[in-house]
């Protein structure tokens, strides 16, 4: 046997080889989500007959991917993001039909324990912007208010940051919870979104660079909405007339949760501002899964 045809021959079987030694994997959907990923893998690497060089560039995109994480960037929900595969995961495993208020990104900016706020209070702390009301209510599939729920917001201030990615942020902005009255309602103040481009400035940013694409999301509120025997909500509200609606760098945006910022009427209950703008979304809740 020569040297080249050893090779070839090594090529052929390795994938075979590495399957079975994943057959001594204890856990049956472990040893399961291993040996496609791994078959998966090495097809890939057939199909495109990657180069040691283009293997080389590809550990070091996710070492560096890694390396820009911490608590202020999480760069692998953005890869994540940006090649769809967070709406594919959310795609599969919330397929709920029906009234029930659509599933978009969790995205990368959440912040655990935002400021507990009452009904009708303001997210602004500080921030300038176009003043908008947001109100309506969480209700149920068959319309029934959803008393107590609790209620995430969180969205990019005016300068196309989140607080979290502002290191001289006094505090949080334009980030609370709430949770909703007897009645299902829910309301607060904030500014108007603004569309953002996602962080570029590392690995993701040199990927959408070198595939020709845009890093802007669509303006956006972010919500997480929990309620016990109702399955949790993370959705976005996205303002309808975005130029990015089409083209979400995240592939985030559906139709169901593009929504009208109406001129407001409003009058804030501190400043007695009348509201610029004013959105009413009601979020339906699909039921738990037994
Ligand atoms: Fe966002």
């Amino acid at each position: 046997m020569n040297v080249k045809h050893a090779e070839t021959s090594v090529a052929a079987t390795l994938t075979e080889q590495v399957l079975e030694r994943l057959e001594t994997t204890p856990d049956p959907r472990v040893k399961y989500i291993m040996q496609s990923l791994v078959a998966h893998l090495h097809d890939f690497v057939r199909k495109v007959n990657l180069s040691e060089e283009e293997w080389a560039q590809g550990i070091d995109f996710l070492t560096r991917t890694g390396q820009m994480c911490n608590e202020r960037r999480q760069e692998f929900i953005l890869l994540s993001d940006t090649l769809g595969i967070s709406m594919l995961v959310d795609a599969i495993n919330h397929q709920r039909g029906g009234a029930a208020t659509e599933n978009t990104v969790f995205g990368p900016f959440h912040v655990e324990g935002s400021p507990q706020l009452p009904y009708g209070a303001d997210i602004r702390f500080g921030v300038e912007g176009e003043l908008t009301f947001v109100h309506g209510k969480v209700l149920s599939a068959d319309g029934q208010p959803v008393a107590h729920a609790q209620m995430e917001v969180w969205q990019v201030r005016p300068d196309r940051l989140y607080d979290v990615q502002d290191a001289q942020a006094p505090h949080m902005q334009l980030r609370a919870t709430f949770h909703t009255r007897e009645d299902g309602s829910y309301a607060f103040w904030t500014v108007k979104p603004v569309s953002y481009p996602i962080p570029a400035d590392g690995p993701v940013g040199d990927m959408l660079n070198a595939c020709g694409r845009h890093p802007w999301r669509p303006a956006h509120i972010h919500f997480r909405i929990r309620a016990d025997g109702y399955q949790t909500l993370v959705t976005h509200l996205f303002a309808a007339g975005d130029a990015w609606l089409q083209s979400d760098a995240v592939f985030g945006v559906k139709d169901s949760l593009i929504v009208a910022f109406n001129p407001g009427t409003a009058i804030h209950p501190d400043t007695h501002e009348t509201a610029a703008l004013e959105v009413e979304y009601d979020f339906v809740l699909a039921p738990q899964m037994s």
